[in-house]
């Protein structure tokens, strides 16, 4: 397939500066071009040292001057226009999780487009179809260019005013770094053959124990975005008066957050909460473990009223009566010893026996299975294993339909956290054109293996 529109970096003077991110001592990042012509940014990656251990230096991978990167924001229906600047000394690309972009914007190395070296760009630009929470990321290099930092959350505000007078967006990640802030490894053989390598300081925007401040009385939507490459979050707010408006992006009847909800690696809730009186806090946490604060601070308004449920995104309804079933099963591979010497990562991990190799840029072309555009099909998803998969699609959203081990009011959703063997089936309508990846986002169970192409034609 032939690439034409990666291009080597001319000048980028004369732009206003829109927003320093944290840790944003530098210089131009993110801009905006004027007025009037939508939304058309430039963002840069760069290296950027960021202060996660207090008194050290993390030799950070930022988007727009900031780790995770800046949040990027458009409009439901609107153009996304954005060219993208590295100026890493790696190679690189975007990837718009969750957003339904053409192939040739979806960021895949070698699918959709070529690398995007140091000191080149490359114009993305698609029409924003979904109002959600999403996230953009790498998909080269994955372990190191997330976890050094590489990841920011995009939202998309719906059409129309949705009755919440304030909201904050939360991005959860974990870093790989020691106790003088040094990077450790993204990627342990014996940790990505079990549940992944976790890094070991929790974060909220970039912060350990961050506090953030709500208004008192009043309801607030919280976005919480896991954009770490390991880490399942047991998301829970004790005391909270909390309500669940958004899975992963998509509008879903609201209903109370209950005890607790598990976030997988590339997954997203939207809440709604109603801050306590002025003074009192809310503890955001993992299981038991407190990842941040809520803090009620003086309000100038009075409390609203909880807001309707979000408007749904025009996603096509399988025809759940003409579809056909296809059956992956997330399997463990078990060759631990393979590959390590002859420069090929291991495959631990297989999809109806066959494990995809980051390193053969022809995996693509095998893909694992071929939907004809416009029909619907209904996935069985499989796991064989022990350890839990956020099994991921690209392109399209699918609609989760009933599990072997819990009860599901079906919704859609760009990532579904397959439990340990469990069986769940999901459907779409294969709507859009292209070879897409399809991957759990453990990130290191997807180097090692567990990626697939899926065709649609
Ligand atoms: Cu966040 Cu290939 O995905
Ligand atoms: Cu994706
Ligand atoms: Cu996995």
């Amino acid at each position: 397939m032939p690439f034409t529109r990666r291009q080597i970096l001319g000048g980028i003077a004369g732009l206003a500066v829109v927003g320093l991110g944290a840790g944003g001592a530098s210089r131009y990042w993110l801009a905006q071009r004027g007025p009037g012509e939508g939304h058309d940014f430039e963002l840069i990656a760069a290296p950027l040292d960021v202060e996660l251990v207090p008194g050290h230096k993390t030799p950070a991978w930022a988007f727009g001057g900031s780790a995770p990167g800046t949040e990027l924001r458009v409009r439901q229906g609107e153009w996304l226009r954005l060219r993208f600047i590295n100026h890493l000394p790696v190679e690189t690309t975007i990837h718009w999780h969750g957003i339904r972009v053409p192939l040739e914007m979806d960021g895949v190395p070698y699918v959709s487009q070529l690398p995007v070296k140091p000191g080149e760009y490359f114009d993305y630009k698609f029409r924003v179809l979904d109002a959600g929470s999403f996230w953009y990321h790498p998909h080269v290099s994955s372990s190191e260019e997330l976890g050094r930092g590489l990841v920011g959350p995009l939202i998309v505000e719906e059409r129309e005013p949705t009755g919440f007078a304030h909201e904050r967006t939360l991005s959860l990640k974990n870093w790989h770094i020691d106790e003088n802030g040094a990077f450790t490894e993204f990627s342990v053989l014996r940790e990505a053959a079990r549940e992944g390598t976790a890094g070991r300081l929790s974060t909220i925007n970039g912060t350990p124990q961050a506090v953030i401040d709500l208004p008192a009385g009043e309801i607030t939507r919280v976005r919480l975005l896991n954009l770490d490459n390991t880490v399942t979050y047991r998301i829970n707010l004790p005391d909270a008066d909390a309500r669940i408006y958004a899975i992963d992006g998509n509008p879903v009847e609201p209903r109370p957050l209950g005890k607790e909800y598990w976030l997988g690696p590339g997954m997203r809730l939207c809440l709604a909460v109603k801050a306590p009186p002025q003074g009192e806090e809310l503890s955001l946490r993992n299981g038991p473990v407190r990842l941040g604060t809520l803090r009620s601070v003086a309000s100038t308004q009075a409390p609203g009223d909880w807001p309707p449920a979000l408007p749904a995104n025009p996603l096509a309804e399988p025809d759940l009566d003409n579809a056909e079933t296809l059956t992956f099963n997330f399997e463990w591979a078990g060759a631990v010893s393979s590959g390590t010497d002859n420069g090929k990562p291991p495959s631990l991990w297989q999809i109806n026996g066959q494990a995809w190799d980051i390193t053969d840029k022809t995996c693509a072309d095998r893909p694992i299975a071929r939907l004809k555009l416009g029909k619907t099909y209904i996935f069985e998803l499989k796991n064989m294993a022990q350890y839990q998969h956020p099994v991921h699609l690209h392109g399209m959203s699918f609609k989760v339909l009933k599990s072997d081990r819990r009860k599901i009011i079906p919704y859609f959703t760009d990532t579904f956290l397959l439990g340990r063997n469990e069986r769940a089936w999901v459907a779409l309508v294969a709507d859009n054109p292209g070879t897409w990846m399809f991957h759990c986002h453990v990130i290191d169970h997807m180097e090692t293996g567990l990626m697939a192409a899926i065709e649609v034609a």
